[in-house]
């Protein structure tokens, strides 16, 4: 510890008894006391991380203080109900790591129109297992072109187009008192222009001063974007946009990463850390478990870097989750990394040294890998690249997915592509005309997403069916083709449900959507075609899910019957690792898990559409491993399993 931190202690520890008489006031003796133990078991994780970002030149146990009376308020507003809530979960705190926990992934708007006709497909939601429900941004927007709700003008209120704060508040109590968490997202790293700290950054309110970050000319502006790769660089190359209005008037440069209408917050001034505190904890407190954390890599800049996932980074998140967790220990945060690797896994608080961070993150590995070994019918990168990540913090977990909502970005290193004998580069293209359908045997039916022409770079844009082949082979009336294309989704899914962590569905991918191409005709969305992945829902289509001949009824079935059968095997819960291994065949990703409280689970999945075999031999030392549920019946000859094209096996100990 520096001299300077251990000063930072010393004031600290002078100031905690009025503290603590505070919060007794406050909260009374029993919530008062639990908050007190909670604040000093993360104390060190505010302290410290405040210090490392704001200790050269900020009063660190001043800012501290501040904070966590931040909490303190929050704490003493936080529902009853919200409450018992938090008491369960700090008995339980290993909730969200349980094999039962299945999320759904859905624009309200989309889905049900408005938040006040969620409650009533809650029981569609319960058919597929699901125990935690993210709705996409709908916060209250900037009006007209909003990066699909990523550009918010007020953090408490909803779109007032699909209903109020209230209407939310119902969905959260209605979905707990069926068992499931609500998620919604947090655009922690830019607010839109139209928000009223923006707005008060620009006519001179000293409560928003440096607020966001402008220069007057573009030597700066230059230095950063030299090193720092657009995000949109076909219409909005570099990372400022010029604004008239800014720095009093006389105009400059500020900072957008994303659109311009999108301002960067300045985190290097504490008021902002403050600022998005107090919104989290009054989302927190209207019954939001999940807290998706929006475009976190992006939140510090420094000069000569690709601005991502710099130190600061990830001491911003330990204060907030520290802070969060303080008043609303019901609450979870969880990442949203797009990084490569060895980037990501320090979102999880795998540092050098352990500091909790987020709970959950992305495992934006393991979904670019599956798409990946699809199009080469290998599994062999995947193995290679999923089996050299660092292990994850015991406390924490995977989201795993095969879809979002976002383009796929071909996160496949240089490092990781020459371990195979490729080029990066390369593959990345390959990757991109294959699911573009610019490649000779492809079924894919993608649309390439912000081709760069400076750097050839570009990703993908689809739904899931439209990248595995289904709407492809519908198109040509291929019934072998479906057949294979529907294979293909099942075993991408297949994978996603047993890696360990909490399996992400995608609205839709229950019934096999297509690609939709209503977003061209609406002005505030043509431009952007990851809007084709974003359907609306067809509940014609959901009405045939119970008919096995039909091909919603075969996906969702499907999608059933992994949901429950992992509900029941305890080495799919988070907190342990996936083991990769090599069962003799390039053609099938394997992997290992194993709970401290149960035996061992082998998952398989030929990603090739030609037969596999598995040698059972390399699986000898694990166990008495027993059939649990496979895409066809079990064939194995002297040791050898046959897994044919596109087929899966989940083998478990009894
Ligand atoms: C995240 C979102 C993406 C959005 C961006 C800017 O990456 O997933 O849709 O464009 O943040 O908020």
């Amino acid at each position: 510890m520096s001299e300077r931190t251990r000063r930072v202690w010393t004031a600290w520890q002078e100031r905690q008894p009025r503290l603590i008489a505070d919060v007794l006031d406050a909260l009374g003796r029993s919530e008062g006391t639990a908050f007190g133990t909670r604040l000093n078991v993360c104390l060190a994780d505010l302290i410290e991380p405040l210090d490392a970002v704001y200790g050269g030149s900020t009063d660190i146990a001043d800012l501290c203080e501040r904070a966590v009376r931040i909490a303190l308020a929050a704490a003493g507003a936080r529902p009853e109900e919200l409450r018992l809530l938090d008491r369960r979960r700090e008995v339980d705190r290993d909730w969200f790591q349980r094999p039962r926990m299945r999320g759904y992934v859905c624009y309200t708007e989309r889905f049900c129109e408005k938040l006040a006709n969620l409650p009533e497909h809650i029981d569609y939601l319960a058919e597929l297992g699901v125990t935690y429900l993210h709705l996409m941004p709908l916060l209250q927007p900037r009006p007209g072109e909003n990066d699909g709700g990523y550009a918010v003008m007020d953090y408490r209120a909803v779109d007032s187009r699909l209903g109020t704060m209230h209407d939310l508040e119902e969905v959260a109590t209605a979905l707990r008192s069926r068992d499931m968490s609500l998620c919604i997202d947090v655009v922690l790293n830019h607010t839109a222009r139209e928000h009223r700290w923006a707005q008060g950054w620009l006519t001179g309110d000293p409560a928003y001063a440096d607020f966001y970050i402008a220069f007057p000319d573009r030597t700066i502006p230059d230095a950063f974007d030299a090193t720092i790769p657009p995000v949109f660089p076909d219409r909005a190359p570099g990372s400022f946009t010029w604004v008239d209005a800014a720095l009093g008037g006389t105009g400059g440069w500020v900072w957008t990463t994303f659109w311009p209408y999108q301002w960067d917050l300045n985190y290097a001034n504490p008021d902002v850390l403050l600022a998005m505190l107090g919104e989290i904890l009054w989302l927190a407190n209207r019954g939001v478990e999940i807290f998706r954390m929006d475009a976190v890599p992006f939140l510090w800049k420094r000069l000569g870097t690709n601005g991502l996932n710099q130190p600061e980074t990830h001491s911003l998140m330990q204060a907030l989750n520290g802070l969060v967790r303080l008043a609303a220990p019901a609450t979870v945060f969880k990442a949203e990394a797009i990084v490569a690797p060895e980037d990501l896994v320090p979102y999880l608080g795998a540092h050098d040294r352990y500091r909790p961070e987020c709970d959950l993150a992305y495992h934006n590995q393991l979904m670019v890998m599956l798409w990946s070994s699809l199009a080469t019918k290998d599994a062999e990168l995947a193995r290679h690249a999923l089996g050299r990540m660092d292990p994850i913090p015991p406390g924490t977990s995977w989201v795993t997915y095969v879809r979002g909502h976002d383009d796929i970005g071909w996160a496949v290193t240089d490092t990781d592509a020459a371990s195979m004998g490729w080029n990066g580069f390369s593959h990345r293209r390959f990757l991109n005309d294959f699911y573009s359908g610019r490649y000779g045997d492809s079924f894919a039916r993608g649309a390439l997403f912000q081709q760069n022409p400076l750097t050839g770079d570009a990703r993908i844009s689809g739904t899931t069916a439209a990248l595995c082949g289904i709407e492809d082979s519908l198109d040509r009336g291929d019934a072998a083709a479906l057949e294979q294309g529907v294979r293909r989704l099942v075993l991408l899914y297949s994978v996603i449900y047993a890696f360990g962590g909490v399996p992400l569905l995608y609205m839709g991918d229950e019934l096999a959507l297509r690609n939709d191409r209503t977003y061209l005709d609406d002005p505030a969305l043509a431009a952007d075609n990851r809007w084709m992945h974003r359907p609306w829902m067809d509940w014609a289509a959901a009405g045939r899910r119970h008919d096995p001949e039909t091909l919603e009824g075969r996906v969702f079935g499907w999608l059933q019957r992994l949901g429950a059968v992992r509900r029941d095997v305890l080495a799919l819960r988070g907190g342990t690792d996936t083991v990769l291994l090599d069962v003799g065949d390039n053609k099938v990703l394997a992997w290992r898990r194993r709970h401290p409280r149960s035996g061992t689970f082998v998952g398989l999945a030929n990603v090739a559409d030609t037969d596999a075999v598995v040698d059972l031999g390399r699986l000898a030392g694990l166990g008495d491993l027993q059939p649990v549920l496979g895409s066809d019946p079990m064939e194995v000859t002297d040791g050898r399993l046959r897994l044919p094209a596109l087929g899966f096996w989940w083998l478990a100990e009894p």
